[in-house]
């Protein structure tokens, strides 16, 4: 499968600095880095970085991108029609949701969002979605690959949020101001974050469990990452016990709700909005550290971070970053529907996600 890289990636390269070494930088808007290249190296990394978006069917360029096939950084071109034909794939079912605007989808989609969060529903969608839709485009038809749409969303998301209160990271901010001004309160903080955890990771099995028999040709898949999730709501536990608070405590939010339900019910209709939605629940890459984690370590309890930091590490030992793509190669090319399905449960959730954490920072009174 060739690799596109996405459209906003910038690399620079760096001359020689006063160790004689060589470097590049290669930026997103949700990623920087600098890399170290080897004088062996330097000949294909420059010819590839010099026909990273002009010809990426270059061969240096599709051996740049998967030697940093960790990363978010590209994106699946489009297979040809020929390449799913004679293969046992999911097809897409009929689907009668109403995707006209984030009211309609919420009032078609046939799970109930919780009063509370009425107030969250976006009133317009604002991503572009003729332009994700597009990138995923099989030449010749109106169907969609799988493997490329949801590579391309991924990244689309990461820029999405790279623009807006998580990318700039106002929750670490939120987090760490607290910490200084009364680290009581933050625990608490801390606590009312580990509740969503805690309930996400109790349930998150039993909302997979209907592609069992509803995706039916990935069900080995599906049920090996069940199985891999399972138990997982014990790293929050061990959160709680490491900081004296009772689970129970703290509310469950009806963003979170929403989050469980509408993952729930995508399993049921739509297998290409179930691969993807994977990617609300599982980090798209693995940074040193998370800011929780960080800010949990700067507190007077700093082993507190621990039940976090071995769940990132499990996750990053399985790749469950690239779950939504292995379940991806399970389906057939997607319909148009389905595709916006998956479009729109990803505006919505997110928006409701962002709102949810925008109220926790203010009902700790920081902005
Ligand atoms: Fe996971």
């Amino acid at each position: 499968m060739l690799q596109i890289p996405y459209e906003k990636m910038a690399v620079n390269w760096i001359e020689p600095d006063l160790t004689n070494k060589e470097s590049f930088t290669l930026s997103l808007p949700w990623l920087s880095m600098r890399i170290g290249v080897v004088p062996e190296d330097k000949s294909w990394i420059k010819d590839a970085l010099a026909h990273l978006h002009a010809n990426p069917s270059n061969e240096n360029v599709q051996k740049f991108i998967h030697e940093l096939k960790g990363y978010p950084i590209a994106y699946v071109q489009p297979r040809k029609w020929e390449k799913f034909e004679g293969k046992d794939l999911q097809k897409c079912p009929d689907l009668t949701v109403d995707l006209s605007t984030p009211a309609s989808l919420v009032a078609t989609f046939g799970c109930p969002i919780d009063p509370s969060i009425q107030e969250d529903i976006i009133p317009a969608w604002t991503w572009d979605q003729e332009k994700i839709l597009e990138k995923a485009r099989i030449e010749g038809t109106d169907l969609y690959d799988p493997m490329s749409f949801i590579t391309y969303l991924i990244c689309y998301r990461l820029e999405w949020e790279s623009g807006g209160w998580l990318g700039q990271d106002r929750f670490g901010k939120f987090l760490q101001t607290l910490l200084e001004k009364d680290e009581k309160q933050f625990f608490q903080a801390i606590g009312g974050i580990s509740r969503q955890a805690w309930q996400v990771l109790t349930e998150f099995c039993s909302s997979m469990e209907p592609a069992i028999t509803h995706f039916v040709k990935a069900k080995e898949a599906v049920a090996s990452y069940i199985a891999e999730e399972r138990g997982h709501h014990k790293f929050m536990e061990q959160v709680f016990r490491d900081l004296d608070l009772d689970k129970d405590a703290f509310p469950l939010a009806g963003g979170t709700r929403w989050l469980l339900d509408s993952y729930k019910h995508a399993a049921t209709i739509s297998p290409l909005a179930f691969s993807a939605m994977v990617a609300l629940f599982e980090a798209a890459y693995y940074e040193e550290e998370e800011a929780i984690t960080g800010a949990i370590k700067r507190s007077s309890r700093p082993h507190a971070g621990r039940g976090y930091e071995l769940h990132r590490k499990v996750n990053e030992e399985y790749r469950h970053c690239d779950v939504p793509l292995h379940f991806a190669s399970y389906l057939a090319p997607q319909t148009r529907s389905h595709a916006l399905l998956t479009v729109g449960l990803f505006e919505l959730t997110l928006n409701v996600l962002n709102k949810m954490e925008q109220k926790l920072a203010r009902s700790f009174d920081i902005h």
